[in-house]
């Protein structure tokens, strides 16, 4: 596999309304994050990833850009930004930004002249379309919930729709048109000469569309229709010229790392989309919050136990080495609840498991992606009432759960399991009041364990959290480990049920990832580890270094002991090698 300068990097996501407020308005901004820097190269980033700082009405937190040009005047400037680029980069870091390229904001001016005539040139920058007697053009369901359609402001009389594939106040962007594809080039351009080094791709999936609206077969829901992502699934052959144009015009001048938000793959996407000439570099794994949002009804709480966690990473792993790719694996994103309360088994939703999650996550091959708290060993945040959330797909889930006979209580729940709030709540930074985010009232509510998980705190405990993210960066650093975590082999090591094990080997050197999640300990040779003979083919000859712990693990001789949460990372090899 051909080497790029992004392998072997570990990223971080901010999510910049939570991250670190300057100005007591209760919102995190720009110069919070710089003054953060430290932190972050102390934890061993080397790539920042900040979802939306464009100016925005903020109905999807950002995702909703009325200005792609500019920086949202809550979080800063564009001083500020550059200042933030160039402090970052002194400390070896890379800004990302977000690309929100499948839809605008409704108050973007393309859209205001489209409403203003939809006979403008910026009426086709937009999907606007005659109904069907009365009814939308077709029949699929946004990932909000609803019609995909609505009535084109200002014409509510003339049966015209606008298509929008999430809420109705992000119309989605017409790519068929070259002029606005032209405008597309030109903002990620901006960007770029700005020196920005990467971007993620928002929805991506969604920007290919089929002209003749024809709909689908309703889907399981038992509401007439059919998830516009079923449609996504459908045109998957069809979006390569898109891409391939979009890179052409724009990443490959800056040699620009880029990963996507996509949700369907098979063995021939992931080829296409991330193999060596992909359209992007990477594509984030995201094969468990697939398998969470297959419940057909949000009243089904889905969860993924340690094995079904594994399963999923696995087979993704296994999927992007034999397309000649590389994923990047996550935890949770501002998208999902935490990793730790989702996958560990409840007797580990704590500082234990968030060690054993971290050891595995930091360990596969791709570029992870540390979602900010996740280092601290954030869980779920407790919501004792609607009043505390802001999403709106929260709000609106709720309001279906009451409409559909739940009671205030059941609905809460139901939201509360599924609710983009959980991770978005603010960043923990000590037990001072707000928790050192903000000097004035945090936009969301504070997570419950504010006074005793926060970044002061682990500062001060070598074993905690936050030490043990740094320990796992910092081996990914180490020059002796460093080609084969970030360009080695995945083999699955199976050694039970409970048990999360692989291999990263390459002509040098072979590691082990091992981690328990069962509450009894477990014991093994290491030399009758299945794939031990990956590294130990003289078997009398061999020697094991334990080059990362966390939780209580013992390796005497060749002998590895870890007790529940036990995390390890052992390097095999002959004597000789040695
Ligand atoms: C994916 C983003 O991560 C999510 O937060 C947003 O709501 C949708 N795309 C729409 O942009």
């Amino acid at each position: 596999m051909e080497k790029k300068w992004w392998h072997g990097k570990t990223a971080y996501q901010i999510y910049p309304k939570s991250f670190q407020d300057s100005n007591g308005d209760g919102i995190g901004d720009l110069r919070g994050i710089i003054s953060r820097l430290d932190y972050l190269r102390d934890l061993g980033i080397d790539l920042l990833w900040l979802s939306p700082i464009y100016p925005s009405p903020f109905v999807d937190q950002g995702y909703d850009i009325s200005d792609y040009c500019n920086i949202a005047p809550v979080f800063g400037t564009l001083d500020d930004f550059d200042e933030l680029l160039s402090k970052a980069r002194d400390r070896g870091i890379d800004l990302i930004m977000d690309l929100v390229l499948n839809h605008c904001s409704s108050e973007h001016p393309w859209f205001k002249k489209a409403c203003a005539d939809p006979l403008s040139p910026e009426a086709d920058y937009f999907y606007i379309r005659k109904g069907r007697d009365g009814q939308p053009p077709d029949n699929l369901r946004s990932y909000f919930g609803g019609s995909v359609w609505s009535k084109l402001p200002g014409h509510e009389d003339e049966d015209l729709w606008y298509c929008h594939y999430f809420a109705r106040e992000q119309p989605d962007l017409n790519w068929n048109n070259p002029q606005l594809r032209e405008q597309i080039y030109s903002l990620v351009n901006f960007w770029i000469d700005r020196g920005v080094k990467g971007f993620r791709i928002d929805a991506i999936l969604s920007i290919v569309k089929d002209l003749s609206f024809p709909g689908l077969l309703p889907d399981a829901a038992g509401d007439g229709m059919s998830h516009a992502a079923n449609m996504n699934a459908l045109l998957l052959d069809r979006i390569g010229p898109y891409l391939n144009e979009l890179k052409e015009r724009t990443f490959v001048r800056a040699d620009c790392f880029t990963v996507g938000e996509v949700l369907t793959v098979t063995d021939k996407s992931v080829r296409e989309f991330a193999g060596t000439n992909g359209y992007f570099s990477t594509m984030f794994d995201l094969s468990c919050r697939a398998v969470i949002e297959s419940a057909p009804h949000y009243t089904q709480f889905t969860t993924l136990g340690p094995d079904e966690f594994a399963s999923c990473v696995f087979a993704t792993q296994e999927l992007y080495q034999q397309a000649g790719a590389m994923t990047a694996p996550i935890l949770d994103n501002h998208d999902e609840p935490r990793g730790v309360s989702y996958f560990m088994p409840e007797y580990l939703q704590n500082a234990q498991g968030a060690r054993a999650l971290a050891t595995v996550q930091l360990t596969l091959r791709g570029i992870p992606f540390i979602y900010q708290g996740d280092e601290l060993g954030m869980t779920n945040t407790h919501f004792a009432s609607i009043d505390e959330f802001n999403d709106l797909y929260a709000l609106d889930e709720y309001r279906h759960a009451l409409e559909s006979g739940l009671s205030d209580e059941q609905a809460l729940r139901c939201v509360a399991w599924h609710s983009r709030d959980n991770a978005r709540t603010p960043m923990l930074w000590d037990d001072s009041a707000s928790a050192g985010f903000t000097s004035g009232k945090p936009w969301l509510r504070l997570h419950q364990d504010w006074r005793t998980v926060n970044v002061k705190n682990q500062l001060h405990d070598e074993n905690s959290v936050l030490h043990t993210y740094r320990r796992l960066t910092a081996l990914k650093h180490d020059s002796r480990w460093h080609d084969v975590l970030a360009w080695g082999d995945f083999t699955r090591c199976p050694v039970g049920s409970g048990m999360i094990a692989f291999w990263r080997h390459d002509e040098n050197c072979t590691l082990l990832t091992i981690v328990n999640t069962r509450q009894d300990v477990f014991t093994m040779d290491l030399t009758r580890a299945p794939g031990a003979d990956l590294a130990l083919s003289a078997p009398d000859h061999h020697c094991c270094d334990l080059i990362f712990a966390a939780n209580g693990v013992s390796l005497v001789n060749t002998i590895l002991t870890l007790g529940c949460g036990g995390a390890a990372v052992i390097c095999l090899r002959h004597k000789a090698m040695a």
